[in-house]
């Protein structure tokens, strides 16, 4: 039996945050608030945040506190209790898919953060044009670079494993008590030197204030924009891990009669202190002091990712070359500890999972992880070109929280029944809510992410049919170029079902396990 528990609330609050705080803070939303009109952008964040965010950490705390009392940790047998018709634990088969799927291409995103902590060290970058910089990356992606990022990612997998494998309090807690901290004092150094960029100095062509009053100055013009409604939703569930299966995972460890009301909006608002504050007061105002605003909205149409590896490494050569090697050592270091409290939120369930119903050892569930993500990665890795490692956002990352938002709140709500669901949450509470919370949660959370879920239906339904790049084919002359698209739609359509084969993979062990442990 998985006997496992937080060695103390703060190492449950710190790890909790560590899951929430990841590179989507800082690279995914700096870019998807200047993408989506920048102080329009916050209005529809923060109330996603109010009626989805935290109704949702609420429900998937209390779900995950709920199933622990009865040793599941992950969330096909968590769901089953609450409700035993067959379909849930099914349903709830996405709490380990999707981990499993984010962690095969996030490690990789994880890796890069070593790489470039190592390079801004070696002074890399030093001399190096933008071009060439922003080319050092493309040709690291691209694999160019010879087997050294498949090297980097592999260790990085190791790193994870043997993480895990020394377990919550050990393990999980351990990293997330040094590396939380850590990367909040990387973070405010960053935040205050981009503060302080003067125009005309060290090359600046504005001050480190015009960053931040583009993302923050109030424009109502797109406010009523669907997609801008949509990406403020997505943030707000990539950000908090919510529909993933991990919180779930993480809380089933607290005993049922400790709190999870307060350690829930503990665990939230310090996500968003570190999202909003820092996530908003690095990349950009950087970005924008040294390129200036227009250059910049350029720039973020290629995602965070660019600017963050491609562009800042440059940026921060601006400051000399002690500055620079201290920069890029805080800013990737900062990155991977965001990524790997993340990464080993998502190992956890998955290990959890393995332990409860096959009496697998702690060791052997997390090498076993390892090995998934290993091989559900590689594609990610070696196709990185070829969109695979996006495909696997898309569908995982993006698509399918909500889809398991969806259904779990209407499990939470209106199956188990919110009267229940109500005093779950209220069970230990530390902090009480006002009554009205309950009504949000049973009527406007559903309808909300039932909006968002029909609202993204048609953008869904563009990427299935792969309309962008057969755009792009019909407008391509040169014969090389049509047949890496062609090639494109292949490894697209290929990593579908990739992630089809392993979401029907695990619904048939979850079968397996259902008829060995409770079918009469
Ligand atoms: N919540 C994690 C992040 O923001 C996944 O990166």
């Amino acid at each position: 039996m998985n006997k496992e528990q937080w060695g103390s609330r703060v190492g449950l609050v710190f790890a909790m945050a560590g899951n929430a705080v990841g590179l989507g803070n800082f690279l995914r939303f700096p870019v998807q608030a200047i993408q989506n009109g920048g102080g329009s952008f916050i209005i529809p964040y923060l109330i996603s945040f109010l009626l989805m965010g935290i109704p949702l950490l609420l429900v998937e705390w209390s779900i995950g506190r709920f199933g622990g009392a009865f040793g599941h940790h992950a969330t096909p047998f968590q769901l089953h209790r609450m409700d035993n018709r067959k379909i849930w634990k099914y349903i709830g088969v996405f709490g380990l898919f999707t981990n499993i799927a984010v962690a095969s291409y996030y490690c990789y995103l994880e890796s890069w953060t070593i790489t470039w902590v190592y390079h801004s060290i070696a002074r890399t970058f030093s001399g190096m044009s933008g071009v060439e910089v922003a080319s050092f990356f493309d040709s690291y992606v691209s694999l160019q670079q010879h087997t050294i990022p498949v090297f980097v990612w592999f260790l990085c997998i190791l790193l994870n494993t043997y993480i895990l494998s020394r377990g919550l309090e050990g393990g999980v807690e351990k990293v997330a008590k040094i590396g939380m901290p850590l990367l909040i004092l990387f973070g405010l150094f960053l935040a205050i030197k981009a503060f302080f960029i003067k125009e005309g100095v060290e090359g600046a062509i504005n001050d480190g204030s015009v960053g931040l009053n583009f993302l923050w100055t109030p424009d109502f013009s797109t406010i009523w924009s669907a997609k801008v409604w949509l990406a403020a939703a997505g943030q707000i569930f990539f950000t908090l891990s919510l529909g993933m299966g991990s919180i779930h995972c993480y809380s089933s460890y607290v005993s049922k009669k400790d709190d999870i009301a307060l350690n829930a909006m503990s665990a939230g608002w310090m996500n968003e202190f570190v999202e909003v504050v820092l996530g908003s007061a690095i990349l950009i105002p950087i970005a924008v002091g040294y390129l200036g605003i227009d250059k910049v909205i350029e720039l973020t149409k290629f995602g965070g990712l660019g600017l963050g590896f491609k562009t800042l490494p440059f940026l921060f050569e601006q400051w000399g070359a002690a500055m620079a090697a201290f920069a890029g050592v805080f800013w990737f270091g900062l990155l991977f500890f965001a990524g790997i409290t993340s990464s080993l939120a998502m190992g956890t369930p998955v290990m959890g999972f393995f332990m409860d119903e096959f009496n697998w050892k702690r060791k052997s569930s997390a090498w076993f992880f390892g090995l998934l993500i290993f091989v559900f990665g590689l594609p990610t890795v070696i196709f990185y070109k070829y969109g695979v490692f996006d495909e696997f956002d898309y569908w995982a990352g993006t698509v399918a929280l909500v889809v398991f938002a969806l259904f779990e709140i209407i499990l939470f709500a209106w199956v188990f029944g919110i009267d229940k669901g109500w005093k779950e949450i209220n069970l230990g509470a530390d902090i009480k809510f006002p009554n009205f919370t309950k009504y949000i949660i049973k009527y406007i959370t559903p309808i909300f992410l039932g909006v968002v879920f029909i609202g993204s239906l048609p953008g869904i339904w563009q990427k299935i049919t792969n309309v962008e790049i057969y755009e792009k084919i019909a407008s391509a002359t040169d014969a090389n170029v049509i047949h890496e698209l062609e090639k494109t739609i292949l490894f697209v359509n290929g990593s579908r079902l990739l992630l089809v084969f392993l979401y029907a993979g695990i619904s048939v062990v979850v079968y397996m396990a259902y008829r060995k442990n409770y079918a009469k």
